[in-house]
């Protein structure tokens, strides 16, 4: 019998939708090759339900989420919201309503694929993030004193708990042994951070011992900066907190191409995980059949794998190594192909694995 997994598609705003039905198209139109079933369904949050009914997240999506054993997300943003009412209001929100703690993003560098990094190819540019996502500067500690006056204060703590730091590392840790990863790169900064960081390095030094055959290793962020650019085969594993994080991975999608291919997920290992292509809603690009749809069906190939379904998954992303062979330029989210028919030579090389 077919296994069957209900999925939430999120599409959201701008070129999200369009990326999102090709996700869609290469699961629905694959599954049964693979003895399993997804059932979607739809939910229209973002900017232009926000615009229209001031909504963000309700209780109905809530349960939709609950309902769901995944959810696939597009992009939220729109260019007629306030910065930071969609980013607050509806991704933070879901991250942490769902707890979803770790943020897991593959910086790989797909061959076919252009980088900027003139001596790299892809043996050099191949590691993965494992940002803690839940806390540190993104918890909403902190706030204003004599607000709106020349007297006024702002503050914004960074939040380190030991249950987070604890199960993130964890996490990277087990993440690297199941995934024949060898090394495991602290990013942090502790020469000024010196209580929230070191917390974090006490952590890791004791999770390690659990893993005698890991590799371990420290940089502080800017030299992991520098190091991403210079010698990016350093890496393997890299754990970082939040803020560390979102920074640090908005290079590595760079040096694998950019955001037309970058993806990632927001995982919960024991709840509901939200898988998304990371390069944003692309307004100006919306509807033109034109978005780079690699990044979000590789964002499934994520998803597929979270649900258990490895071989699968194996195969959805090395069709898209064999599509971004196929395609001539790939820099900065656009191609020479259309949206639609770049997902259908996904399909095809997935269809035809052994042909
Ligand atoms: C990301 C984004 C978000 C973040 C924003 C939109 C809140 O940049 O997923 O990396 O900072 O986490
Ligand atoms: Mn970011």
């Amino acid at each position: 019998m077919n296994k069957e997994f209900n999925i939430l598609a999120l599409p959201g705003d701008g070129t999200g939708p369009e990326v999102v039905n090709e996700a869609i198209k290469v699961l629905e139109k694959s599954s049964e090759k693979y003895g399993s079933k997804f059932k979607f369904t739809n939910n229209d949050l973002g900017g232009d339900r926000y615009l229209k009914t001031g909504e963000l997240v309700t209780n109905k999506d809530i349960d939709q989420f609950k309902n769901s054993d995944a959810v696939l997300l597009g992009a939220i943003g729109h260019p007629d919201v306030k910065p930071g009412i969609l980013e607050q209001g509806i991704l933070l929100r879901l991250r942490k309503e769902f707890d979803q703690y770790i943020n897991l993003r593959p910086v790989i560098l797909y061959p076919g694929v252009d980088t900027p990094l003139v001596d790299k190819s892809p043996e050099d540019i191949n590691f993965v993030v494992v940002r803690e996502n839940t806390e540190g500067l993104y918890a909403g500690a902190g706030g204003y004193i004599h607000y709106g006056t020349e007297n006024e204060v702002a503050t914004q703590e960074s939040i380190n708990s030991y249950y987070a730091i604890h199960r993130c590392i964890k996490y990277a840790f087990e993440y690297t042994k199941n995934n024949n990863r060898k090394k495991i790169t602290l990013c942090a900064k502790t020469n000024v951070l010196t209580y929230a960081h070191d917390l974090w390095e006490r952590i890791f030094n004791d999770v390690a011992k659990e893993y005698p055959e890991i590799d371990t290793d420290y940089a502080h962020v800017d030299a992991v900066c520098m190091w991403m650019v210079k010698n990016p085969e350093w890496f393997d594993v890299i754990v970082t907190d939040n803020m560390f994080g979102d920074i640090i991975t908005d290079l590595g999608a760079m040096i694998q191409g950019g955001m037309g291919i970058a993806a990632g997920g927001n995982i919960n290992p024991e709840g509901t995980s939200m898988f998304e292509p990371i390069g944003g809603s692309a307004p100006k690009y919306t509807d033109k059949n034109v978005i780079n749809p690699l990044a979000c069906i590789g964002a499934a190939a994520m998803m597929v794998k979270e649900l258990g379904e490895e071989q699968y998954s194996e195969d959805i992303e090395n069709a898209i190594i064999k599509t971004a062979i196929g395609l001539e330029s790939l820099s900065a989210g656009k191609m020479g192909m259309g949206t639609s028919e770049v997902g259908d030579m996904v399909l095809n090389y997935l269809l035809n694995k052994n042909e």
